[in-house]
């Protein structure tokens, strides 16, 4: 694993150069996120596709500040991509991260050979509760976090690294980014993506429920769907191997790439 920068934009990637014929998975974290979600991505697969795990800007390693719309956030990972000349680039998004590759498949397609909708929603309103404890009680909100976006069947060791680094977030950067995802709404363009999509839901996610990947399988005609059982919204890191091999299977449907599954 390589720790890296482009366009201030620091990023692990389970190889470095990335091998070409082989897709590029381009992985964005969530609110008030960071890399580190995706550890269990960047490691799992590993010698089977390149995986690049981006800290989006005022977020993790990565300089400057956060931005206030999906829009401004999918501009700079779509000059990313192009900019790391990622073979095969599919963008594979969490939550916020996943309102950010919707965004890509729409104004940005020349960086989606796919997408990955992992926990995300066309919309992405956001409980005033969240809102206001991010901005009063921050340390609150860090408390509680994995109450609400973990099962509470997953062992809260596995989610010790995302806890630590999501509170050593900026507040004003996580309240942003929620304001971000409450202004998004994609849901009349879904019928126009093109790109093969894969959307991962699961069983106990509060945040994002599972009606919502329902929905975004039913509106994108070139999506399919893969339904975890026993995972909450950080199904990434609460259930790799069954995130993995969904990945896997889904990027088996395009027989011209090379990869080992
Ligand atoms: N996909 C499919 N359906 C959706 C949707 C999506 N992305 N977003 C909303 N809807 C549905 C809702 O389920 C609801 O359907 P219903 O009337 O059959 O119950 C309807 O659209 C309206 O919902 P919404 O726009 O969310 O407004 P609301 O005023 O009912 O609820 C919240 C507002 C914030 C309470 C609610 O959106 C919520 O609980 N959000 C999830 C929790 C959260 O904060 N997540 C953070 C995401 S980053």
């Amino acid at each position: 694993m390589v720790q890296r920068e482009e366009n201030g934009i620091a990023y692990v990637s389970s190889v470095w150069p990335l091998e070409e014929a082989r897709p590029t998975l381009i992985c964005i974290h969530g609110a008030g996120g960071s890399h580190v979600l995706w550890q269990g991505q960047v490691e799992g697969l590993a010698g089977k596709v390149n995986t690049v795990a981006v800290d989006l800007p005022g977020h993790g390693k990565s300089e400057g500040n956060g931005m206030r719309s999906i829009e401004d956030y999918a501009r700079v990972v779509a000059e990313f991509t192009r900019a790391i000349h990622a073979p095969l680039p599919v963008p594979c998004g969490l939550s916020m991260g996943g309102a950010i590759v919707q965004q890509l498949l729409l104004d940005h397609p020349d960086v989606c050979e796919a997408g990955i909708l992992i926990g995300t929603g066309a919309r992405l309103r956001v409980m005033p509760v969240i809102l206001k404890t991010i901005e009063q009680n921050f340390d609150g909100y860090i408390d509680s976090f994995l109450s609400f976006a973990a099962s509470e069947k997953t062992d809260p060791e596995r989610l010790r690294a995302i806890s630590e680094a999501t509170a050593r977030g900026r507040p004003e950067v996580a309240l942003d980014d929620f304001k971000a995802c409450d202004a998004f709404d994609v849901m009349e363009r879904l019928p126009s993506i093109q790109a093969p999509v894969l959307v991962i839901t699961s069983e106990e996610d509060k945040l994002t429920p599972p009606k919502y990947g329902a929905f975004l399988e039913e509106k994108i005609p070139t999506a399919s769907r893969t339904h975890i059982q026993d995972a909450g919204h950080l199904v990434p890191a609460e259930k790799p191997d069954e995130v993995n091999q969904a990945i896997l299977d889904f990027l088996a449907g395009k027989p011209n790439w090379t990869y080992t599954r």
